[in-house]
């Protein structure tokens, strides 16, 4: 770095982004006043659509937001199975069958969305064309009718774990699983720019000390 204060500009950065990322949850359980104590879950719902900050998990229990290839790495079908029973009063799940008030539900990972044989679809979902991905899947689990608005199915799951179990399930109903997205590496990435923030605090320049190195000392030694 040429810019002696250029370090010290990016840790006032990454300090206030950190004041923002860990005082806001403080400050939203206070406005949000007592009783019930309000889970990150929440305090996450409270203000996660507006801020797209990723502490990439490095804030313990407040961290706000898991990408999902990290919490598919950890999702659990069998759990995912279990909370499926709620699908089932309008969605099967074997191959070949039955369409009910929902379509069957067999391969539906990496299928055309709304392309199911034999199922009258809305228009609001056949106009969302494209292909279900997990991430589509979750955003859809996640709120229905927020992400398409229009779909004839109101299904809301706030948890992403529970959603992540929810998808790990869905990936079992094919012949040829696809295969989960790849977790971000974003807290390793993020914890070393803290680290090289906090070193740069560290490392204040000293005045008189100029650019000397070890290396140039030893040489006018
Ligand atoms: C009360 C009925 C109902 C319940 C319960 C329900 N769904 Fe649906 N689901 C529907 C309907 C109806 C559609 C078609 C929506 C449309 O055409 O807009 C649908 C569509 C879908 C689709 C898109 C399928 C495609 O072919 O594009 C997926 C995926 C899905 N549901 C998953 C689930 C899962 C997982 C659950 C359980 C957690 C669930 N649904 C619970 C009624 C339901």
């Amino acid at each position: 770095m040429q810019d002696p204060l250029l370090s010290n500009k990016i840790a006032a950065a990454v300090l206030t982004a950190l004041l923002l990322i860990f005082g806001l949850p403080q400050l939203t359980k206070a406005l949000m006043g007592g009783g019930h104590h309000a889970g990150g879950g929440e305090l996450h719902l409270a203000y996660g659509g507006e801020l797209e900050l990723d502490t990439g998990g490095g804030a313990a229990e407040a961290a706000p937001e898991v990408d999902l290839g990290t919490l598919l790495a950890n999702a659990s079908a069998s759990g995912g199975e279990r909370r499926a029973a709620l699908c089932k009063s309008c969605h099967t799940f074997d191959k070949g069958g039955a369409n009910g008030t929902g379509p069957n539900l067999w391969g539906v990972v990496g299928a055309q969305v709304a392309n199911h044989a034999g199922f009258n679809y809305t228009s609001a979902l056949k106009d969302a064309g494209g292909v279900w991905s997990y991430d589509r899947l979750d955003k859809y689990l996640e709120n229905s009718q927020a992400y398409i608005p229009g779909t004839a199915m109101v299904q809301r799951f706030a948890k992403p774990e529970q959603r992540a179990d929810l998808l790990a399930f869905l990936q079992t109903l094919s012949d040829s699983p696809v295969p989960f997205p790849a977790p971000t590496p974003a807290a390793a990435e993020e914890d070393a720019e803290l680290d090289t923030a906090e070193e740069a605090l560290e490392n204040e320049p000293v005045e008189g000390a100029g650019d000397a190195d070890p290396e140039t000392e030893e040489g006018a030694h």
